[in-house]
Formats: C-alpha cells, structure tokens, sequence
C-alpha cells in the first residue's frame, strides 16, 4: 500500500511540481528587470513590498510577475512622472498580477501582441495615457484590478480577440473601459464610475485590424460618469461628451444586459456611427454603422440631468431639457437594432428599432479560448516587422487619422525616403508639435528591429 501511494506521488505529483518552474524572489532595493533577464520560461518572480523605480520589460515567454503584499504592504512601481511605461510584455503566456503602478507617464502594463495574457489585482494610479493596455493579443483575462487617474482609457483593449474584462473598478478616468477594434469581448461585473465615460466600445479606422463585434457588455455599475474630459486635445477620448454612461460607435453585434446606468449626465447609452467623434477621413474597411445592436433588460434611471449642448440641442425639439437612457444616433436608428423593453427607458432614435427576440446571453459563460492560442507565426523579417507595428505603433498611430500620436501617412510623407532617420526617431524620439505628448522611446528594440519597423510603417497603405 504504502509503495502504492509513493508510486502515485512519484508518478502523478514529481511531474506537475517540475514543469511549475523556478521561483525568483526580488526584494526592496533590487530590480525587476533584473529578474526578468534571469528568468526562463515557466518561472515566476515574486516582488516583495518595497519601491521600483524602473520600466520592466518581458520578451519571455510563460513568466508569472506577481506582487507579494504582506500586512497591507505593496511592492509599488513608481514611474515618479518621469518614465513612461511600468511594465511592456511582447512574451506569450504573461501574467500580471498583485503590483501598484503609480505615476508613469505612459502605460501601466502594456501587451505588445503576446497571446494568452492575465491581468489582475493590479492597483493603478495616474499612470498617464492606458493604465491596462493589451494590444493585438488573443485570449486573455484582465480582472480585479482597479485604477484611477488615466488620461485616455483606464483599461484599453485594443485590436484583440477573446477577452474577459470583469470585477475591475475604473474611476476619476477619461475612458473607464474602452473595447476596440476587438472580437470577442465579455466585459462583465465592473464597477466604472466618475470616468468622463464609462464603457466604450468602438471602430478606430485606420487600424491594421478593422472590425469590432461580438461585445457582451453584462451586470456593469456604471455610474455618475461626469468628470469633465480631460483627455489630450486631437485623440479620439477628447471628444466624447461628459456624462456619457456606455458608447457604442461602429461596432456590430453588441449585447448590452444587466447593467446599472444611473446619474451619467449626457445619456446613459449612445449608440451611434463613426461620424459621432471622428472626423473619419474614411477608411473603406471600416463599416461605420452599429449594427446588431441589442439592449435587454437594463437598470436605468436618473441619466441625463445635465446633458452637453448637442444633447441638449436635440432634445429640445422634444420640448425636454434632460438627455435620454438610450440615445440613437445618425445611422444607428435607421439599422437592424433592437430592444428588449422599450417602454422600460427614455429613448431617443430608437422608433425604428424591433423588439429582440433573445432575452439573454446567460449561456455565454467566457470568451475566453478553452486552450491557449499558439503563439503568433513569425516566418520571416517582414513578418517580425508587421508583428512588432501592429503590437507597439499601432497604439498609437492610425494610418489616416490622429489617435495619440501623429497618421501614418503625415510620418510617411515626413520621411518616405529616410527610414534610417525614421529609426533614429523612435530610439530617441525628440519633442516636436506642440500639440501632442512626447513620443515614448522604443530603445528596447535592437537598431536592426527599428529599422525594419521603420521600414515597415513607411510602405503602410492603410
Ligand atoms: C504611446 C504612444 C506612441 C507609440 C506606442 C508610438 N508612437 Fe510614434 N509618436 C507618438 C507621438 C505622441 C508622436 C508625436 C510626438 C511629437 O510630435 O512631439 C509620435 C511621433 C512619431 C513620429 C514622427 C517623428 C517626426 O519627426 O515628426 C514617428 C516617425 C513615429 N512616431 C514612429 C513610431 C513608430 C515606428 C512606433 C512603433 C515602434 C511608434 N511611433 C510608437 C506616440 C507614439
């Protein structure tokens, strides 16, 4: 018997325990980066309480970074508003998890195209632009982690597929929690309040991927999002109106249920097309109308009470000074939209709209993949140089639009016969229009790997 259970233990536990990976212990006056550069694939680093005043980057593959908190004590990042990101992944199979992040001028956490990412219990605090950025990553998880103070989107997910955003709380942000260019979201159970908006979910045109669809947007607080916009003048967040409660612009097949939409001064609910706050110097491959959009059963009430003048304009032809619940706008009263109880909101542009004939997505539990993805097929150097715009510029740069930094295009008749100088840019990137932020450093990329996404942006053609 008893050589029995040792057989089992040998057999079943000696396995499991050895593919677990090493530990890596960081503590108080040493550094991440550090660890990192130690660590193989399948190990995990633990951080300790303590101060890190560094920007952490991971090209590894299978690394667990995890903050230990002991008696109410966090290791915390301090970006001291002097270094731009806290933490850059580019690694497949990264988790996050257990850090405070405070003031980085960039990024939080940033996924430059890793696949099978979890992000959680991180606690953020005015962290500049994204707090919680993955970027052209396929299946992840981003829950219980709460932040504040970010001038763009708290948390940002953007060109991405299969993703679960839940038990997160953003406030005192622009954007609480932004859905973009993105298949495959479930953003459920979150608490986003104070935010100029609270949940968005929308098309960026200009964007290497070019649809967002497939957003169940379940059993959300979103409450008294009212904080005046702070966003950088020219991005996209700039123009979206204070007191907007959850935006839908452009993006297609799109639940809306459960939710608790209360005290957001504009409306609870705009759903609208691209012209709503872009000025889409148009890109062909984005459709601009919402279609399929479904709003079930929702709690709303007291939205509304001190609308921005657009709203304001178009209620007064209802003779009414209040915004609505749920607002429709240009193309997205005309399309193929529908609403569960019509009688249970104050709408507007919604007289079009059928009745949806589902009552719930109860059955769809995540979105997340029951196996993680394979890492993305790099094959050659133009492959490498797709891969590495698509997770690091494209956050930033649209082909024909501002987003935070300038359009391709105006870089590419800047400097279409130069890349070598478009190289020397982005390693050390110089304050140039006065108008926009400075550009972080991508100093972390070797001069062959810049050179060939310079090469790679100048010959862009959409
Ligand atoms: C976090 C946002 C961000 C990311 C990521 C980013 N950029 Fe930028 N970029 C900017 C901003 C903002 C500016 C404008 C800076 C200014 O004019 O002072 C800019 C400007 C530029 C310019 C214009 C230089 C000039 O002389 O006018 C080039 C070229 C450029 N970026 C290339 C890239 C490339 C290539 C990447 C990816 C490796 C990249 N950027 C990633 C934000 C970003």
């Amino acid at each position: 018997m008893k050589s029995l259970k040792y057989l089992l233990f040998t057999v079943l536990l000696i396995p499991a325990w050895s593919c677990l990976g090493a530990e890596i212990a960081v503590r108080d006056g040493e550094s991440i980066q550090d660890a990192v550069t130690k660590a193989e694939p399948g190990d995990t680093i633990l951080v300790y309480p303590g101060s890190y005043k560094e920007s952490v980057y991971i090209d590894k593959d299978n690394i667990t970074l995890r903050g230990v908190v002991q008696k109410g004590k966090w290791p915390v990042l301090e970006g001291e508003k002097l270094r731009n990101d806290a933490i850059l992944y580019s690694g497949n199979g990264i988790t996050i998890e257990w850090l405070k992040i405070v003031e980085y001028k960039g990024n939080a956490i940033m996924g430059q195209s890793g696949n099978n990412y979890v992000i959680r219990n991180n606690w953020v605090i005015d962290a500049g632009v994204y707090g919680i950025f993955p970027q052209f990553g396929v299946n992840g998880l981003i829950e219980y982690n709460v932040l504040s103070g970010i001038e763009d989107a708290a948390i940002y997910v953007g060109m991405c597929d299969n993703v679960d955003v839940r038990h997160n709380e953003v406030f005192d942000s622009v954007a609480g929690i932004e859905i973009e260019n993105t298949r495959h979201a479930l953003v459920e159970n979150n608490y986003a309040h104070n935010n100029t908006a609270g949940i968005l979910t929308f098309i960026t045109p200009g964007l290497p991927i070019k649809t967002t669809y497939d957003v169940i947007i379940r059993d959300n607080f979103i409450v008294n999002n009212n904080t005046p916009n702070f966003g950088a003048p020219g991005s996209i967040v700039s123009g979206v109106p204070v007191g907007t409660g959850v935006l839908i612009m452009a993006a297609d097949d799109v639940v809306i249920e459960g939710n608790i939409i209360s005290g957001n001064n504009s409306f609870g609910l705009v759903i609208t097309d691209l012209s709503f706050i872009t000025n889409v110097s148009s890109d062909p491959e984005s459709e601009p109308n919402p279609d399929n959009i479904q709003v079930l059963d929702n709690f709303m009430i007291n939205n509304g009470n001190d609308p921005v003048a657009e709203v304001r304009a178009l209620m007064a032809t209802r003779l009414s000074t209040t915004g609505p619940d749920i607002m429709a706008l240009g193309t997205a009263g005309e399309e193929d939209n529908c609403l569960l109880n019509q009688q249970a909101y104050r709408t507007y542009g919604t007289k079009k709209w059928g009745v949806c004939d589902r009552t719930t997505t109860a059955d769809i539990v995540s979105y997340q993949l029951p196996e993680p993805a394979p890492a993305r097929l790099i094959e050659n150097d133009q492959d490498r140089a797709a891969h590495l715009y698509n997770g690091i510029c494209a956050g930033c740069h649209a082909y024909n639009l501002r987003m935070i930094g300038p359009a391709a295009m105006v870089i590419q008749a800047l400097y279409h016969d130069d890349p070598e100088g478009l190289a020397e840019f982005i390693a050390k990137p110089a304050k140039i229009r006065p108008d926009y932020p400075e550009m972080p450093p991508q100093d972390y990329l070797s001069p062959e790997l810049r050179l060939k996404v310079a090469e790679y942006m100048l010959k862009l053609e959409k």
